[in-house]
């Protein structure tokens, strides 16, 4: 029934109606906004369907009919080692990798096992809003290196890093592709950023969910594939849940080429209660890792088009707004300082007048303010008609 190694023809233009699915995005508005009458451009997830294969193994599974308790096989562990050799030109063995319901999850384990309460932990403002609510919700303290905006691009300030690094953090959390400034960190950067870890002693979870949505002329690079000695202190989280649009299926994996770190991180985690990935997750994964390239490229490619349209269409239709070009990610990262608004009133009308629903930048830490993200992973018809309220919301 699996249409191993066929070439779906994918039409990422088609409008799947998503609502009464208990889908976040779209049933989920009323509860965080208020209103459900607004179109969702804000949950990361994607308005796509999945690669057929992936659909096709689920199906295959549930006519079996009997869901039992599941283990991850090799061939999972290989279709993983052999997706971040293909993609990421990272070489991998099978015995490094555990696996979580999600990066978040494995985040909050990474916590647990390697700090404790009133510990430091580094992140790069503005940062993806659970990586301070994980810090606080485990009692740890969170320390901030802003990102600096400097013609359009974010950049490091390592000055500033390094003196933070010093003050006793305990983890770094890095976000790379950066979730919401769209930055695919550079060899250099990576190399300087865990030289300074390296020198203060310093744990790096880099969470790196975001790299597979990487298109040329920009390629992820795995921090802990730039050099043995990096691998040695750094837990990479990655997952194909963002890649494929599959996050109600919850799974992911992390690399963790050191031994007494990854038996740390098993400990904590069964103390957890987790002992196994649910069997749609693992069915999911293997078959996305195992077929799912082709669909991929195809939907960058569509994503890549989506932000140029915005990028175009804003930068004449709305000029006060400037776009930050996103390297990674289909996430739109858009600078609303220069029409002057507070947060109150940005977030007020882009609701309530372009009956639109966004994430909101101050919810992003330090630097967030003033800014608003767009999620551009659905059809280019939804994007024409997001801009377009957009535009009513702030110029009309
Ligand atoms: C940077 C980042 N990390 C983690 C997650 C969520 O990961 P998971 O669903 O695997 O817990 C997201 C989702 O948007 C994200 O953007």
């Amino acid at each position: 029934m699996r249409r191993k190694g066929v070439r779906q023809l994918i039409n990422f233009d088609v409008n799947i109606d998503r609502k009464d699915t208990r889908s976040m995005k779209w049933d989920g508005m009323k509860k965080v906004f208020g209103r459900d009458d607004l179109l969702p451009m804000w949950v990361a997830d994607m308005d796509f369907r999945p690669p057929q294969e992936v659909i096709d193994a689920f199906r295959e599974r549930v006519d079996h009919g009997v869901f039992g308790y599941t283990i991850v096989t090799d061939r999972l562990a290989a279709a993983i080692c052999n997706w971040t050799k293909m993609r990421h030109d990272w070489d991998i063995r099978s015995e490094w990798l555990l696996y979580s319901p999600g990066v978040i999850p494995s985040v909050h384990t990474a916590i647990q096992a390697f700090t404790k309460p009133g510990d430091k932990i580094l992140v790069q403002s503005p940062v993806y809003t659970p990586f301070f609510h994980m810090i606080e919700r485990n009692s740890r303290e969170v320390a901030n290196s802003p990102l600096v905006l400097k013609n359009g691009r974010y950049e490091i300030d390592f000055e500033d890093f390094e003196e933070k690094l010093s003050n006793g953090v305990k983890i770094f959390l890095l976000s790379n592709p950066h979730n919401p400034a769209g930055r695919v960190w550079e060899k250099e950067e990576l190399t300087r950023l865990a030289k300074l870890c390296k020198k203060y002693n310093v744990l790096i979870v880099s969470d790196e969910i975001h790299a597979d949505l990487v298109a040329a002329p920009y390629k992820h690079i795995p921090l802990a594939s730039l050099d043995e000695s990096f691998a040695d202190f750094t837990l990479t989280l990655m997952a194909p849940t963002k890649t494929f649009n599959l996050a109600g299926v919850q799974a992911s994996f992390m690399v963790v080429p050191n031994k007494n770190l990854r038996t740390k991180m098993a400990v904590v985690q069964a103390s957890e209660g987790f002992s196994m990935l649910n069997t749609f997750g693992a069915v999911a994964m293997e078959a996305a890792y195992t077929h799912g390239g082709n669909w991929l490229d195809g939907a960058l490619k569509y994503i890549r088009s989506n932000i140029d349209y915005v990028k175009e269409e804003i930068g004449s239709q709305i000029p006060l707004l400037d776009v930050i070009d996103p390297e990674g990610t289909y996430l739109v990262w858009i600078d609303c300082r220069k029409l002057g608004l507070s947060d109150a009133e940005l977030k007020k009308r882009i609701l309530e007048k372009g009956r639109l629903a966004l994430n909101f930048g101050n919810a992003y830490g330090p630097g967030g303010e003033g800014f608003i993200r767009m999620n551009v992973a659905c059809p280019k018809e939804t994007v024409i008609e997001g801009v377009r309220r957009l535009k009513i919301a702030l110029v009309d």
